[in-house]
């Protein structure tokens, strides 16, 4: 590996480190409960399990190979299966953002997709974003019903657990993140009120094609 190499890696894992600590900033996210992971050379940089971010340096970040090759100090996120076939399955996708805010994570126990509520929903890649069926933590099935709720979506939420956002960025995963958990907010605002009235996919469909043209575009 070359110096330029080297320190584009390095500022990579301490970009997943700033962001798992953004996380719990941001109120999107409580302790370790999420998982972060960055498209690295033929395979993913992701946080280790079960530690604190604050403590986490970037030696801790671990990389994982499409090949199942692991290198790294750590054992990779309990959550790695998820991460790694989204990219895999995903070329366009460069970053995963997992954590269990609290809006989408309610949703989510009530097995609830998120409706055409308001215009943002189409920030996702269409008229919904669902939610994916249960299956306990770390297993294959939980990647699969994942990949499934994102077909033509950049984020789900996954039943009982917490949510996914994609992008093709670090920062712009985050902020799609924090944009699914407003969304939940609102949608949880409204609900005691009863059902809210909802966009059609037709409209959803005008606002994407508005958002290529405009500051939403990437
Ligand atoms: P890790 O600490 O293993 O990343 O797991 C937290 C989690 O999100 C489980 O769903």
């Amino acid at each position: 590996m070359n110096n330029s190499t080297e320190s584009t890696e390095i500022d990579i894992r301490q970009s997943i480190i700033d962001a798992c600590i953004s996380m719990n900033a941001l109120h999107i996210n409580q302790g370790t409960s999420g998982n972060i992971s960055v498209r690295h050379g033929e395979g993913i940089l992701i946080t280790p399990t079960s530690m604190p971010y604050k403590t986490m340096t970037p030696e801790d970040i671990v990389w994982m190979g499409f090949d199942g090759q692991i290198v790294g100090n750590r054992a990779p996120s309990s959550e790695w299966n998820f991460h790694m076939e989204i990219m895999r399955r995903k070329p366009e996708v460069n970053a995963v953002v997992h954590a269990h805010p609290t809006a989408c994570t309610t949703l989510s126990i009530m097995e609830k997709e998120i409706p055409p509520i308001h215009y943002m929903v189409a920030v996702c890649g269409g008229h919904n974003i669902r939610c994916a069926p249960y299956a306990t933590f770390g297993v294959g099935q939980l990647s699969e019903n994942a990949l499934q709720a994102l077909e033509g979506r950049s984020a789900c939420l996954l039943a009982h657990h917490g949510m996914i956002a994609t992008a093709a960025s670090l920062d712009k995963a985050l902020w799609l993140a924090v944009e699914v958990e407003t969304l939940a907010k609102q949608y949880l605002g409204c609900l005691p009120m009863g059902e809210p009235p909802l966009l059609s996919e037709e409209e959803i469909q005008n606002v994407i094609n508005r958002m290529s043209g405009y500051g939403h575009a990437d």
